[in-house]
Formats: C-alpha cells, structure tokens, sequence
C-alpha cells in the first residue's frame, strides 16, 4: 500500500488509485466535474488540478483524476499555484456560460455554481458576446438540454457507453459550438436508464421534464424509500415538499406529493443508479386511493368492516390466503404470528410486467416486478396458487388477483390500497396504507434488506397492515 502526502499529512492509497481516490476516500476535498468514481476519467475540465512538489525542490502541475498515487509523492491541493489556476480555468468555463442560475433546476445542487463561489467569485473577463446556443434541445421525451449551460464534461457520453451501453450521445462539432446530441437512431428515448444523465450532469443542462421548473431544490425533504418496480429493491430518495413549506403550497395536493425520485447509491444492490420505472414512481403511488372500508360496496367505518372479517375468518372451514409480495418484512412477519394459521397461504405476484416495459437485462432490472417476493417465499412457500375443494372464504393481500379466479361460492376478504373494480365485489373490503405512508424492510432478490421511511400521514379511515392483522387475529381495537 503506498504512502504518499496531500498538503503534508502522510496518506495511505490503495494500489492503483489514482490521487483523487486517495485524496477522497482520506477526506481531502479536490473539485471536479468530469470524473465520477464510476465512470472512465476524461481528463477534460481540468478543475482537479493540483501541484506536485519533486525532490529537486520544485513542483508540477497535473490533474489529481488522472494521476497514479507514486510512493512518497508530495501533493499540494490548495496551494497559491493551485489556487490561481483553479480560478482561470473556472473563468474559461464561465466564458460561455450563461450563469442564469436563478432559473435553473440545478441551482443548490450545481457544481459550478458551487465552485464559481468557492474558488472564483470574480466578474466575466471577457467583454465579448457570449456564444449563444439552444436552451430547450429535446434530447428525448423524458429530457431536455440546455446547451448553453453544459460544460462538455462528457460525462452524459460516457453514461451511455460505459453503464447503459446504448451508445446513444455524442458530442458534434468543435470548440465553442460543441454540442451534447443524441443518435439518431432513438436509441436515447429508449435508453431506460437515461435519467441518470440528469443526475450525473454537474450542471444544470440536462434538465428532467417532469421536474422542469417544479420547485426549487431548497423546498424539497428526501426520504430514503425503495423501488418497489422489481425485484432488485433499488434504493431511492422520494422527494417532496419540506413540512416547514405546507402553508405556501398553492395547491394543497403539492403538500402530499412526490416531486421527483433520484438513486440512493447503495453498492449492494443498485450501486449510484436506477432505471426510468423508478424515477415515475408517482405514476404508481398517485394512483387513485381507496380510502373507505366496505361491506360488498357498501361504505362503512374501519371497525364494522373488521368485525365482519374476522366472523368471516372464525365461521370458515378451509380459508385460503394470498399473501402480497409487495407487503413489506415486518407486515410479512405479522400475518405470519397472527393468522397464517387459519389459512392455506400463496404468494401471490401483485405486478406482472407491463406492456413495453423491459423485462430484465444485465444491468439492473429483474424480471419479477415485486419487490419483496423473495421474503413472502421464504415464510409462505413457493407453491403456485391452488384452491382446495371445498375453499369457503379467500383473504386477497394486495393487487394482481383477478377475482374470476375465486372458487365458486367462496367469502373474499380484499386487502388493498387502491381504487379498482374488484374493491366492491368483496365480501369485505379493507383499505391498507401505501409505502409512502409507513416505515419498514424489504428483502432483494439477493437477500439483501434495504428499509423505507414514511412520506406522508395515511388517513385515519385507511389501515395499517400489522394493526390489522393483529384486530382481525384478535377481539382488540384496531390501533
Ligand atoms: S450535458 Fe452535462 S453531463 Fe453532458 S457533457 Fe454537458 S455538462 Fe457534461
Ligand atoms: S431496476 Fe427495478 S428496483 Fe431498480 S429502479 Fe428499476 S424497477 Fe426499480
Ligand atoms: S475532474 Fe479531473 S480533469 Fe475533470
């Protein structure tokens, strides 16, 4: 392992890091923008620079993202040189550069903007007209550039060849009129993992469209969530509004909303990414709510229903259940210690994979669209869902289940979160909260546990899985 030093503290380096994976990983700070640690170096901005002190008493300049750890190397990274050259190269940015920062979606978040306070802080030094390009280019449906905004990092390019691997950007012409465009082909719109560039873009000219102009970043809160699209349990930050900004919401449906959904880099599951399903997870959780219990589409309150269910549970002679692979560990566990018992138990698939939609590639998306299937195999079994003669009442926990499937005659028991026909045709219906509402675990496809926290509150008509199972297991009040 050698040693070298960063600003004359010792530093150990792994071997083969280069001076910014060293400086990094021992908590000396050096600014980038074109390297990302899981991306190929490009060398191209020239923010990293640093000087390096040889043994006759002088010094060289070079970038710290392209430079090999040497033993007993002696790295500056904050000196007078370092200092000066950081700034002009931040000026030469800034030569095009329209700094219109108070109506872009990346002001809090932008690298050069954050850089451009820290390290250069002075007025243009060019008197000459800046070199004006698009501001909306429709890269896809899904993303537009500002081409005015982009610094050429290349990083957007090196996306798409090195992780998504459609080869879908490129960068044309030379110079000053360079610019980000895509394929040809349509190979970008079609990329599903393209909003990644938004991301990894350290500025703000890749621009997502449903975000556009939405909020500023400082309004928003993330709450570590998971993808619930597949079986590879992605780790996401939810966005929404900050609690503290309820009273100036407009439009009070911004106060319970989800604004935008980013990666939560996680190395064991889905590393800094995720795929386009997991950026829409409004278009799943915004769905039309069920919100009232029900007594075969009748309204009527949470308790009523509940008694209801659990005569049905007690009367049953050969109940059978189809447990949700959506539930979350400890929602599992709960039905496991409180009614299993009474029933036959099925792990049921609550999504199946829509039309259009990738199926499974080798990057990350897994064929089974529910995130928590293996957890419900590991307490219910595999068995496919089978119904014993004689079946007198079915519990359905959650989507997925057509209800021409029911044994002739049989009670239902609909456990669900959403509006949907089936809802009335249910002996009992009961609403259950949604993931946004409710903290807990699931188990990906590789065992591995990831934990999702609340959103929003759940109404007071609507239930908790865990409380209600243990009322219906029991003669308590539903908590
Ligand atoms: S669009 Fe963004 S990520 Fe792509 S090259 Fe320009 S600045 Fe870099
Ligand atoms: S790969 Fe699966 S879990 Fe990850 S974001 Fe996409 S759909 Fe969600
Ligand atoms: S971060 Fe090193 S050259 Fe861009």
């Amino acid at each position: 392992m050698p040693e070298f030093f960063i600003n004359r503290q010792p530093v150990h380096a792994e071997p083969g890091q280069t001076v910014m994976q060293a400086a990094l990983a021992a908590g000396h700070y050096i600014p980038y923008f074109c390297w990302h640690p899981n991306l190929s170096v490009a060398g191209n901005c020239r923010i990293c620079i640093v000087e390096v002190e040889d043994s006759k008493g002088g010094t060289w300049m070079d970038i710290a993202c392209n430079m090999p750890v040497d033993e007993g190397m002696r790295v500056l990274t904050d000196s007078e040189g370092v200092t000066k050259r950081r700034k002009e190269i931040l000026q030469m940015i800034l030569l095009n550069h329209p700094v219109d920062c108070g109506i872009c979606d990346k002001a809090g978040e932008c690298s050069l903007q954050d850089y451009h306070y820290e390290y250069n802080g002075e007025r243009p030094v060019s008197f000459d007209p800046k070199v004006q390009a698009t501001k909306f280019h429709p890269l896809s449906e899904r993303i537009v550039l500002d081409n005015e905004r982009c610094i050429l990092c290349s990083r957007c390019v090196r996306f798409t060849n090195e992780v998504s691997g459609t080869h879908s950007l490129g960068i044309q012409h030379r110079g000053d009129h360079s610019l980000i465009r895509a394929s040809e082909d349509g190979a970008f719109g079609s990329d599903p993992y393209s909003d990644n560039v938004i991301d990894i873009c350290p500025v703000g000219a890749l621009l997502s469209r449903n975000f556009l102009y939405k909020s500023r970043v400082w309004y928003l809160k993330a709450t570590p969530s998971i993808c619930p699209g597949c079986e590879r349990g992605c780790n996401v930050d939810i966005w929404h509004r900050r609690s503290e900004w309820k009273l100036n919401a407009l439009d009070p449906r911004q106060n319970a909303s989800i604004d935008r959904v980013t990666p939560r880099e996680n190395p064991a599951v889905n590393g800094p990414w995720i795929c386009n399903k997991g950026r829409d997870l409004a278009a799943i959780f915004e769905r039309p709510r069920a919100e009232r219990a029900m007594l075969k589409g009748t309204p009527v309150e949470l308790p009523l229903a509940i008694d209801a269910a659990r005569a049905l549970i007690a009367s049953a002679r050969r109940p059978v259940a189809l447990v949700s692979s959506w539930a979350s560990n400890e929602e599992l566990a709960a039905f496991k210690s409180t009614l299993a018992n009474r029933f036959a138990c099925f792990v049921k698939s609550d999504w199946t994979p829509q039309p259009g939609e990738r199926v499974e590639d080798d990057v990350l998306i897994k064929p089974d669209k529910n995130p928590n299937a293996k957890a419900a195999r590991a307490l219910f079994g595999a068995a496919p869902i089978a119904f014993p003669d004689g079946t007198d009442l079915v519990l359905v926990w959650g989507e997925g289940f057509s209800f021409t499937q029911l044994p002739r005659g049989a009670s239902v028991i609909y456990l669900n979160s959403y509006l949907q026909p089936e809802n009335g045709h249910a002996d009992v219906f009961l609403p259950l909260s949604i993931q946004t509402e409710r903290r807990g675990r699931y188990t990906n496809f590789e065992g591995t546990v990831s934990n999702f926290e609340p959103c929003f509150g759940k109404k007071a008509t609507v239930a908790d899985a865990e409380p209600l199972f243990a009322a219906l297991a029991t003669h308590e009040a539903i908590a």
